[in-house]
């Protein structure tokens, strides 16, 4: 599987993941664009932007109260688990679009999270915020300063944090491998990252059971789940790395 990259992950000392929705679905949080996908039950445009928020923020923290529960009582899966494993042979940065925080709760140490954070809730006046794993009785729920309470994640139309798109830019800009694991790559500006890699000669690996727009622009794409390659890639670093 991994023969023809064997020099590339030989001679490599920074990696960085790319991940998106894929990568958790083994761990039963559904993806957005895939067959079961959100975005083909919901409108995004009714529930993921801050002008649907405020015509009706009740009706999306209910859709996000759901999505919470749903997370809080997931569990990392071998894909996430198998990226601890990769730190001990690479110096390892997770860029992920996820909002569910596996990558963390895996044990992942350098996690950038480009889309914010499901378990964070902010306030949308005071500068109120933190890592929240309860349920609200009352929704939309207050912040002490009686403003409502958001999650903390991008919604469409909304900048991402900036120092965090600022670090994830350099941290492609410097990396050896990047591996793309369970994304679509149809979303901006996370689908630029893999050019900034490019840009630094990095092999480009893309982890998906299906084509994406930039399979192309692969050095190795591979057709199967996160859960069954990321141990596999573990196994073979190991492999080549005792020769
Ligand atoms: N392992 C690897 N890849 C998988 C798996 C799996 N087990 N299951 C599905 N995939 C792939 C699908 O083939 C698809 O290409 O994961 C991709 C998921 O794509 P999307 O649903 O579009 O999710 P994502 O790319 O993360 O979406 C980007 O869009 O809706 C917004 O903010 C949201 O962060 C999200 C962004």
């Amino acid at each position: 599987m991994f023969e023809e990259i064997s020099n590339a992950l030989q001679n490599a000392r920074r990696i960085v993941f790319v991940t998106g929705a894929g990568i958790s679905e083994e761990s039963g949080i559904p993806t957005f664009r895939g067959k079961d996908g959100l975005w083909r039950k919901y409108d995004p445009m009714k529930l993921a932007t801050i002008d649907a928020f405020y015509e009706d923020p009740k009706l999306v923290w209910e859709w996000y109260q759901d999505r919470r529960r749903n997370i809080i009582s997931a569990e990392p899966n071998n894909g996430h688990k198998s990226i601890t494993e990769l730190e001990k042979l690479y110096q390892v940065t997770v860029l992920t679009q996820n909002i569910d925080g596996l990558h963390q709760r895996a044990g992942n140490s350098k996690v950038l999270e480009l889309h914010g954070s499901i378990i964070r809730i902010k306030c949308t006046v005071c500068d109120f915020q933190k890592d929240f794993t309860g349920y609200f009785d009352v929704l939309p729920p207050k912040c002490k300063c009686d403003n409502i309470l958001r999650p903390d994640v991008v919604w469409f139309g909304e900048s991402l944090p900036q120092e965090v798109w600022k670090n994830a830019m350099q941290e492609a800009s410097l990396c050896d491998v990047m591996i793309i694991a369970g994304t679509s790559l149809v979303v901006s500006p996370a689908n630029t990252l893999p050019i900034f890699a490019k840009q630094n000669n990095a092999m480009l690996i893309e982890i998906n059971p299906e084509q994406t727009i930039m399979s192309n622009e692969m050095d190795l794409s591979i057709r199967d789940t996160s859960a069954n390659v990321i141990p596999k890639l573990v196994e073979f670093v190991k492999e080549i790395k005792s020769q």
